[in-house]
């Protein structure tokens, strides 16, 4: 049978995670703290001002720190071509605010790196992921502050000069929309959500802003290799009903979320926002420097996609899950994940389409993923998970993900999150489980973190065989 594919030669197959919910080594090789270490409940937790404690996952996690080479070794037996990773940002500059960075940290990259080149996987990195040093938030109130568009720099900066040659892919930002919706983890700022005001919270989306676009200027001088993309929690929004009241509250809403990517794609704030600022009273301070640096635009557009939403302008229940940070209100004909996550494989190739319609820019699905309880099992003697429901999940998505193409939507890749097990970013769980691998780890903390192979592993390391013909 001859296999046929609509998914380009050289389609970026591969899976992604972050630091500080895989690594854990909180405290090894002179890292400093993170916003992570402080929040044992998850992004939607309050931060404990006693530091970290021993309830926190994260403090652990899944000590990919000590186990990268093994973890490296199972991506490769899937086929990966590309490997998403982030950079703990205080392992390179502990407090955040050095000149100088931290060697130890930086040798640790290299050898990921090394193993990632030892087998053919492309490394993609994220500079920024929910993991912002600690200092930075108690000190400078997080991206409220002006400063920390120079930290941030110097930090890139070292980034690009230490691994410019070697690493091509690079995400500046991970979905740098959710800091209005999770200031603390998503933007290292302390003051609680109730105390701020919008003035400040703009304020801080305009200083990450800039500073991911001077990350893009930087890498243009110091790394003229490298490809720089934005990376946005992607969510399409239905209206509830025809109602032209619903239909414009779509559009607002797609706007609150639009305004990151059409800033990263066209250098400079649109319309609508800016009326957004005034009707609300904001004025931002925004220097000529800042203009011209915004003008430093993207090479690509990354997004995560978990899900679709519905939204109206009447009142109605908004949705409950867990971990659902953007709110909107339950589409009546889709089901949900455990977490209440509303399953939508065709708003992917929704998404897709509207983005590239957008901004002409090459797509990267740099997340998506089905968070779901897994039982370990023994199959012919071998520990495994039989997940057809996580197969069946990511299967759908990478149909559409197939349609989207077939509509001439330009996708570099397709990296699935959480390609073993990891602690949940929300809710700060093991148990809410997307990987490909399973990892021996409890909620109580208890396990031998050994790795599994669960059957999707297998799945999906036939998709990648046959670069999507197999779907
Ligand atoms: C994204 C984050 O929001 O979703 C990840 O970039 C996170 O860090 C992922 O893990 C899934 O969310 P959760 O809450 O299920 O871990």
């Amino acid at each position: 049978m001859t296999e046929t594919t609509v998914f380009p030669e050289g389609f970026l197959w591969g899976g992604a995670t972050a630091a500080n919910q895989v690594e854990g080594a909180y405290d090894v090789g002179g890292k400093g703290l993170s916003v992570q270490d402080v929040l044992p409940h998850g992004g939607i937790g309050s931060p404990r001002s006693e530091g970290p404690t021993p309830d926190n996952l994260k403090l652990e996690a899944i000590d990919f720190y000590h186990r990268y080479a093994d973890d490296i070794a199972l991506f490769a037996r899937m086929g990966f071509k590309t490997y998403r990773f982030s950079i703990a940002w205080s392992r390179i500059f502990p407090k955040g605010d050095e000149a100088e960075p931290n060697e130890e940290g930086l040798a640790f990259y290299d050898r990921v790196l090394d193993e990632l080149e030892k087998h053919g996987i492309e490394p993609l990195v994220t500079i920024s992921h929910y993991e912002t040093p600690l200092h930075l938030a108690e000190t400078y109130d997080g991206w409220v502050s002006r400063d920390l568009i120079g930290f941030y720099e110097n930090y890139a900066r070292t980034l690009f000069e230490r691994y410019g040659a070697r690493v091509k892919y690079w995400l500046t930002f991970n979905e740098i929309n959710s800091l209005l919706h999770a200031p603390f983890m998503s933007g290292g700022i302390s003051t609680p959500k109730e105390q701020l005001g919008e003035q400040a919270l703009y304020q801080a989306m305009h200083h990450e802003l800039v500073a991911s676009a001077r990350a893009t200027r930087i890498a243009r001088e110091v790394a003229p290799n490298a490809q720089i993309g934005c990376m946005v929690l992607s969510m399409p929004v239905y209206p509830l009903s025809p109602d032209p009241a619903d239909v414009l509250q779509v559009m607002k809403s797609d706007h609150a979320n639009l305004v990151y990517g059409d800033v990263h794609t066209r250098g400079v704030y649109p319309g609508y926002f800016l009326r957004t600022l005034h009707e609300k009273g904001i004025a931002l301070d925004i220097t000529d420097q800042d203009r011209d640096d915004l003008t430093n635009t993207v090479d690509f557009v990354s997004f995560s996609y978990y899900m679709s939403i519905a939204e109206t302008a009447g009142p109605a229940k908004k949705v409950s899950g867990a971990g659902n940070i953007m709110g909107g209100v339950p589409n009546p004909t889709l089901e949900a994940s455990e977490w209440g996550w509303q399953i939508d494989p065709v708003g992917l190739r929704i998404v897709l389409n509207q983005f590239w319609d957008r901004w002409q820019k090459p797509l990267f699905i740099v997340e998506n993923g089905l968070g779901a309880k897994d039982q370990l099992v023994e199959v012919d003697g071998v520990k495994t998970v039989v997940d057809d429901y996580r197969i069946a999940y990511l299967n759908d998505h990478l149909v559409q993900v197939g349609e989207a193409i077939t509509d001439g939507v330009d996708v570099l890749g397709y990296t699935s999150w959480g390609c073993i097990d990891l602690v949940s970013a929300s809710t700060a769980q093991l148990s809410k489980r997307y990987g490909f691998i399973y990892v021996d780890r409890n909620d109580d903390g208890s396990g031998s973190l050994a790795r599994h192979p669960k059957k999707s592993f297998h799945w999906y390391a036939e998709v990648i065989r046959t670069n999507g013909a197999s779907l």
